[in-house]
């Protein structure tokens, strides 16, 4: 039987997975450290250490059975895949956040411009709070585009709020609150069913 193949998030929730799954019983801190090795076969699985918002994307079209995925990129990315356990690990949350100095006045008609990578969750918030505003799409340091006016407000994680005060940007509001799931492929649970729910349950008891 070939090996399940599990995607692992680049980055800091990358550690906190392998912290979780060693708990249940798998070492996998092979994946870990600066190696540029992208396949690792270890603990009897295959692991793919992929950046976080393709996780998803492998589960979701099968070239990975698991993965481990936040619920930013998960709602983000609207990914058809089972969802059957939230793991508790990667908490943070994503926010809208201004130059504290130059704060956004909602009820005024002014064109407003949000930089964000999620563009989808910013249009669903500005959608339920009956607001418009040009979405401007980054790919990372998203608080620059606040900083050198390219938008005046962004739409990004924050874990310690550490990076939002090093940069005078102040938290607006909450959009979501984050934290990281176990999700499946779906044609994998129907075919090897018995070894995922041992995953599962592995997974479900240390959690
Ligand atoms: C994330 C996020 C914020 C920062 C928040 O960025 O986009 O920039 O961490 O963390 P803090 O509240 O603890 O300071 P990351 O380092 O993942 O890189 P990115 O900006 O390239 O996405």
């Amino acid at each position: 039987m070939k090996p399940l193949v599990l995607a692992l998030p680049k980055g800091r929730v990358h550690e906190e997975a392998v912290a979780l799954f060693a708990r249940a019983g798998w070492d996998l801190s092979a994946t870990l450290g600066d190696t540029r090795l992208l396949v690792h076969d270890v603990a009897g699985l295959r692991v793919l250490v992929v950046r976080s918002a393709d996780v998803p994307t492998y589960v979701e079209h099968g070239a990975a059975d698991l993965g481990v995925a936040g619920r930013d990129v998960l709602e983000e990315d609207g990914a058809d895949v089972y969802r059957p356990l939230d793991l508790g690990i990667g908490a943070c949350r994503l926010s809208v956040a201004e130059p504290a100095g130059r704060p956004v006045d909602d009820r005024a008609l002014a064109h407003v411009r949000v930089a964000t990578k999620y563009p989808r969750l910013t249009r669903r918030w500005l959608e339920s709070r009956g607001r418009f505003a040009e979405i401007i799409k980054l790919s990372g340091s998203i608080e620059l585009g606040a900083l050198t006016g390219l938008a005046d407000r962004i739409v990004d994680l924050v874990s310690s709020g550490k990076t939002l005060a090093a940069n005078h940007l102040r938290e607006v509001e909450v959009i979501l609150p984050v934290t990281s799931a176990l999700v499946v492929n779906r044609a994998s649970l129907k075919l090897r069913g018995a070894e995922i729910d041992a995953i599962v349950g592995r997974l479900r008891a240390v959690v």
